[in-house]
């Protein structure tokens, strides 16, 4: 009875603009050359896949362990040569075969990033290099972070919220992300973290929680006792509510992400 991306794929393009926006800061960063091979990380939906098809008339991969998420982007991509390949990022078994890799809102997901750096330092070309963008630090959303310390406390909702256990991998400097990709023997070119502040209204914050945050808190597989409908709806339902708390006077929302920008070459 839990969300996990499956059940997101389908309104995930629509839902997903705090992940645009900072792609396109990724991409800036990156400056794909019209003849790169690049493979997307933690693809989605596909619908950034596509954006850096447009962008080189090398080959371009996409990967995520997401079966409704590869279902989704291999049907929006039909007419497109994008291959979509259903993996996980530590699954990569490439050598030496693309000349950018990019990871947009995905590394936080990553369940052992070191061995999937190690991976994609063999799956670049020398010279090759790597995007990260994705949330970071533990307060990665205050905003976030307020409304679920309310489930957190709520009576109908904090015994089985006790059971909650984390997904995500935040590190909390720009230093720390920089030394996992120098560890692998990368040479780190930028890394930095971002505090990004948009005002939105409480649907689209909880719209927006609902396109990436809510696959980790509600998923069955983060907690060690079963949840089920009553749960999941009274956690949105707090959720929801702590946002249209959060809005000013003109009904807006600050919503406010940390976020790590990374580019490191082989
Ligand atoms: C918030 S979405 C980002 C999708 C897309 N990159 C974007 O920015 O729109 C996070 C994606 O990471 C994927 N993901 C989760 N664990 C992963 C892993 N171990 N390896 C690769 N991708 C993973 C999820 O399936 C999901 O599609």
């Amino acid at each position: 009875m839990g969300i996990d991306f499956s059940q997101i794929a389908g309104r995930y393009e629509r839902y997903s603009s705090v992940q645009k926006s900072a792609a396109d800061i990724l991409l800036g960063l990156l400056e794909i050359k019209d003849a790169d091979d690049v493979l997307d990380l933690g693809c989605g939906a596909g619908n950034l896949t596509r954006k850096i098809k447009a962008m080189t008339k090398g080959r371009v991969v996409g990967i995520d362990p997401s079966e409704g998420m590869i279902k989704e982007a291999m049907g929006k991509n039909k007419d497109t040569n994008i291959t979509f390949e259903l993996k996980n990022a530590e699954e990569i078994n490439y050598s030496d075969s693309f000349d950018v890799i990019f990871s947009n809102s995905a590394f936080q997901w990553f369940r052992d990033p070191k061995k999937t750096i190690e991976r994609c330092y063999t799956a670049l070309r020398k010279g090759g290099r790597i995007g990260i963008q994705a949330p970071a630090k533990k307060i990665y959303s205050p905003n976030f972070i307020e409304a679920v310390e309310k489930v957190e406390q709520d009576a109908r909702t904090k015994s089985i919220f006790a059971h909650f256990r984390s997904p995500w991998f935040f590190m909390e400097t720009p230093d720390e992300y920089g030394r996992l990709f120098e560890d692998k023997g990368f040479k780190v070119a930028f890394s930095k973290i971002e505090c990004i502040k948009t005002n939105y209204t409480p649907g689209e914050v909880f719209q927006i929680f609902s396109s990436g945050a809510i696959a980790g808190y509600l998923n069955q597989d983060c907690y060690d006792t079963k949840i089920n409908e009553n749960y999941t709806d009274t956690f949105k339902k707090i959720v929801k509510d702590a946002f249209v708390k959060q809005a000013n006077d003109e009904g807006k929302v600050e919503l406010v992400f940390n976020r790590i920008f990374l580019i490191a070459v082989k």
